[in-house]
């Protein structure tokens, strides 16, 4: 089939390698002169895992284009929209602008039975609106527009287009259906459930996802908090509650607050897309609330691990993209917790394995390093906020001898607190105050000799 692909940021650019790789002819359209140039010359504008590969064979092989101009527009069977939809400065709408004006680019040039797939995250009835600037343009059209939500985490993005829990087609028309379910084809010997949905409810479907998830997350952080204060494990009770099949057991790990390009916008856009229809959704903006002051909040911990002031310290702080493998920092925890720690007087040492440029944008004042380690010297502190997978496994006697002060605040609990004793360090994790009271009492035990054999029973048992 031949697919036209209109923005190729992020979704645009996976979603379109992926089609391409299913054997469809698509090309790919962004307004971006230089990003199409350095696409046409295999270089990738965005870091996800396994892309440049996927779209330099799909080039080869001739199925992929790309072009500033929607050349070949006229003879798609589908044409997909997945232009940015930002949250629009002052009122956390959803900025639709570049929906709408890309909308008004290609109504001309579109066939006259033309399918629109809208993939860009868009609020609910937005898909009645492109109907009817489709309508205005070409009265005489039968043109279809469909919602086809993506549900891609950043660095895993590949592989959940080809393994997708579902694939949501929202539209009444069966001609529309059945166009978009044959681009999806290739998918069905992996067994995707295809829901088939009403526009409207395919638009809500991808905001009531997301909106969950940060609930989740948030729930989780907030039960944290609480284990702290009266001495529970969070990671045995999101374990406890995790068994449960009702609950599952994803997106139960406590941490600094959720970032990304996804959870906040959409649980902001959602928030007021409901207050518009006066059905307010008052769980997902006390989320939204409550996700926001920790982030900030987390400079709080690193200022208990140091005896209650950071003023002239120095702070290294290991991970600046919301999450592991992607150089994205957009509403990175690790952005208001490095603002607050300079508030609070402190110097920061900053490392991420990719998105030390992005960082550099927006934290001027960070002192860049080029590994952990560098980061790590001379520092009183050091904070893991990302938990790449290098960062799993550092050399701790290493970092002890390098360090002013052996302190870790692990935002992302990835170490074992018995570990950390055995090191020598104090360790201060999210909801495990466990962790410390036990690193504690394995000291104890080292200084009387009897804790180098293996830990006790007790100490494995909780970690
Ligand atoms: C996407 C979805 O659009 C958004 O709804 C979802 O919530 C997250 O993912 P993303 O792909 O990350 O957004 O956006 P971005 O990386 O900003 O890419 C948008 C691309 O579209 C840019 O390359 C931009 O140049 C291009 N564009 C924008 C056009 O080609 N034409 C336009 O009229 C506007
Ligand atoms: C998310 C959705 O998962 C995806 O379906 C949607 O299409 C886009 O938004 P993404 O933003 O790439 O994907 O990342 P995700 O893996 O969902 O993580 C979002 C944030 O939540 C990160 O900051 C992450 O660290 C945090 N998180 C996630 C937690 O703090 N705890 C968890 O258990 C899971």
């Amino acid at each position: 089939m031949r697919v036209t692909m209109i923005g190729a940021g992020y979704v645009g650019l996976v979603s379109g390698a992926c089609f391409a790789d299913f054997g469809h002819d698509v090309t790919c359209v962004d307004k971006d002169a230089n990003r199409i140039a350095a696409l046409r010359r295999g270089e990738i504008p965005i870091f996800e895992p396994g892309l440049d590969q996927l779209v330099a064979t799909n080039i080869s092989q001739r199925r992929l284009q790309f072009s500033t101009e929607p050349t070949g527009i006229g003879e798609a069977d589908a044409v997909f929209i997945a232009v940015g939809t930002p949250s629009r400065r002052g009122d956390g709408h959803a900025d639709l602008s570049y929906i709408y004006s890309a909308v008004r680019e290609i109504a001309p040039l579109l066939p006259p039975s033309a399918i629109v797939v809208t993939k860009s995250t868009v609020p609910v009835g937005t898909g009645d609106e492109i109907e009817r600037i489709l309508r205005e343009a070409r009265p005489d059209a039968d043109m279809h527009v469909v919602s086809n939500p993506e549900f891609l985490r950043e660095g895993a993005a590949i592989y959940d287009f080809k393994h997708p829990d579902r694939i949501v087609i929202g539209t009444d028309d069966a001609r529309a259906r059945s166009v978009i379910a044959e681009v999806y084809r290739p998918l069905y010997l992996n067994a995707a459930p295809i829901l088939y949905v009403g526009r409207r409810t395919a638009e809500l479907i991808k905001y009531a996802a997301n909106a969950f998830l940060a609930t989740k997350i948030t729930f989780i952080n907030e039960i944290a908090d609480l284990c702290e204060s009266v001495g529970a494990d969070v990671q045995d009770v999101a374990r406890g509650m995790g068994l449960d099949n009702r609950i599952g057991s994803k997106f139960l790990h406590a941490g600094p607050g959720f970032g990304g390009s996804c959870l906040p916008k959409d649980t902001m856009a959602l928030i007021k897309t409901a207050h518009d229809y006066g059905a307010p959704v008052r769980i997902v903006e006390t989320v939204a609330a409550v996700n926001e002051q920790r982030k900030r909040a987390m400079a709080r911990k690193v200022v208990a691990a140091l005896d209650g002031s950071i003023r002239g310290k120095t702070i290294a702080v290991l991970g600046l993209s919301f999450k592991p493998n992607t150089d994205d920092t957009r509403d990175s925890p690790s952005i208001p917790l490095i603002t607050a720690l300079h508030d609070l007087g402190a110097t920061v040492r900053g490392y991420d394995p990719a998105a030390m440029e992005q960082a550099k944008l927006q934290l001027p004042g960070v002192v860049y390093c080029d590994s952990a380690y560098e980061a790590a010297e001379d520092a009183h502190a050091l904070v893991i906020a990302t938990e790449w997978e290098q960062f799993r496994a550092l050399d701790l006697d290493r970092l002890r001898t390098i360090m002013q002060e052996p302190v870790i605040v692990d935002l992302r609990n990835i170490y074992r607190a018995d570990e950390m004793a055995r090191a020598n360090f104090r360790y201060l994790t999210i909801g495990r105050p466990d962790a410390e009271r036990k690193q504690g009492a394995a000291a104890r035990r080292r200084k009387l000799g009897n804790g180098k054999a293996t830990p006790s029973k007790e100490l494995t048992g909780a970690l």
